[in-house]
Formats: structure tokens, C-alpha cells, sequence
């Protein structure tokens, strides 16, 4: 199927989905509205496992109401809940995505992370430079080998380019004997998304 050529969001899922088989085990680090989660959900099957994170709980009701639309089997977690187990279906965790490591059941295979503010939400709860880094950091520590991680950064809203220069500083620094990392980029469209993929080496 021919792709837009400019949709970073699609191209971020594309190349996960080249490494992500049925049963896999994925996480989303901002569920959102769900689309993400709908994809990678797509991705690992029903014998699967996709873990999201939110901060807001209305976001993880609409990433809810998306999965059991699509006939997922899904669990909603309320803040502080410990360690998750390892599960067919779909974990959604009220809670900031630094407490990732903390609350995955394993390594996975392939990590999402759409940043900045929920649509149609309230755009003071954005994701912050700092978290963000935190959560990259921890990601990488629990991408399985051959796993990908991929990040769509959006830099046009208030401290979006704060954020997109932490996570361009992250990705370049990573040690490229352990990752190959990807940038792509919109190139004639001013404050345009971007997204970097990373890949565990084996
Ligand atoms: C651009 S939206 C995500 C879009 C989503 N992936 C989708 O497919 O609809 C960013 C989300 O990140 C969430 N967020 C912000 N800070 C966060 C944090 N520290 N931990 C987890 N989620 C966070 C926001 O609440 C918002 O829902």
C-alpha cells in the first residue's frame, strides 16, 4: 500500500511493524487517544501484550473504549500499581511513563512514543523534556535485541523545542555499537514532526 510519504506517525508504526511479530510483547509510552496502541495492537494479535502509559485518565478511557472496539482484551490500572504480569491482551497504567521499568513484565519488542499534548485535550499536560529522557532512557534498557524503538517528537507547541532538542541530544548520544538509530524528517515545512527509530543490536 503506498504510504503519504510526509505521515511521521505511520512511518514510525511501518517500521515497528517490521520487527514486531504476533505475540510480542510492545509498549506505548503515551497512549493518548489509543491510535498507537490500536496499531501495535495489530501488530502482536491477541496472544500478544501492549502495555500504555498515560498520565490522564481521560486519554486512557478513550484508548479503552478504542480497544474493546476492536475486541482486544483490556485491563485499566490505576496509579500505583506494582509490577504487571505477562499476559495476552491490553495494559493500560495511569501513570507517568518514568515508572516504566518498574512496570513491564519483560523486554519488548518494539516501544512507541507519540510526544507533546493530547488532541483535544488540555495542552498544559504535555510530555516534558526531562520525563521524556527519563523514559527513553528506560526504554532502552528494556527493548529486547532486534527491538525498535520509535519517537515522534512535535516541536511547534510551547517547549517542543526544548523537548525535540532533549531527544535529538539523547538518540545522537546512544553508542552505535548497541543501536542504529534513525532521523527522519519533513525538510520544506517549517516546526514539521520528526521521529527517530532506534534498533537493539543483537
Ligand atoms: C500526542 S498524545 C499521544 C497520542 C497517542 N499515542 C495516540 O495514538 O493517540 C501525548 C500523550 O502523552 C501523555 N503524557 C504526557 N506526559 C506524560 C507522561 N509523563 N507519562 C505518560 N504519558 C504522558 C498526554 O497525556 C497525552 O495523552
Amino acid at each position: 500500500m503506498k504510504r503519504d510519504l510526509i505521515r511521521i506517525i505511520q512511518w514510525g508504526q511501518e517500521l515497528l511493524s517490521e520487527v514486531v511479530q504476533l505475540g510480542d510483547l510492545v509498549f506505548d509510552l503515551t497512549a493518548g487517544n489509543g491510535q498507537d496502541t490500536l496499531a501495535l495492537y495489530q501488530m502482536v494479535g491477541s496472544t500478544g501484550q501492549v502495555v500504555a502509559f498515560d498520565i490522564q485518565s481521560q486519554a486512557l478511557l478513550a484508548t479503552r473504549e478504542r480497544m474493546v472496539a476492536a475486541g482486544a482484551q483490556v485491563r485499566l490500572h490505576p496509579q500505583g500499581t506494582q509490577l504487571l504480569r505477562s499476559d495476552p491482551g491490553i495494559d493500560l497504567l495511569e501513570m507517568c511513563h518514568t515508572e516504566l521499568t518498574g512496570g513491564v513484565p519483560g523486554l519488548a519488542k518494539g516501544i512507541i512514543a507519540n510526544l507533546g499534548y493530547l488532541p483535544g485535550g488540555q495542552r498544559e499536560l504535555v510530555t516534558r523534556p526531562d520525563s521524556t529522557v527519563k523514559a527513553l532512557e528506560q526504554s532502552c534498557s528494556v527493548l529486547a535485541a532486534g527491538g525498535r524503538l520509535a519517537v515522534v517528537v512535535y516541536p511547534g507547541h510551547p517547549g517542543g523545542t526544548e523537548e525535540g532538542t532533549a531527544v535529538t541530544n539523547f538518540f545522537t548520544e546512544l553508542d552505535d555499537s548497541t543501536f542504529k538509530v534513525l532521523q527522519m524528517q519533513v525538510s520544506n515545512r517549517s516546526q514539521a514532526p520528526f521521529l527517530f527509530v532506534a534498533e537493539k543490536q543483537s
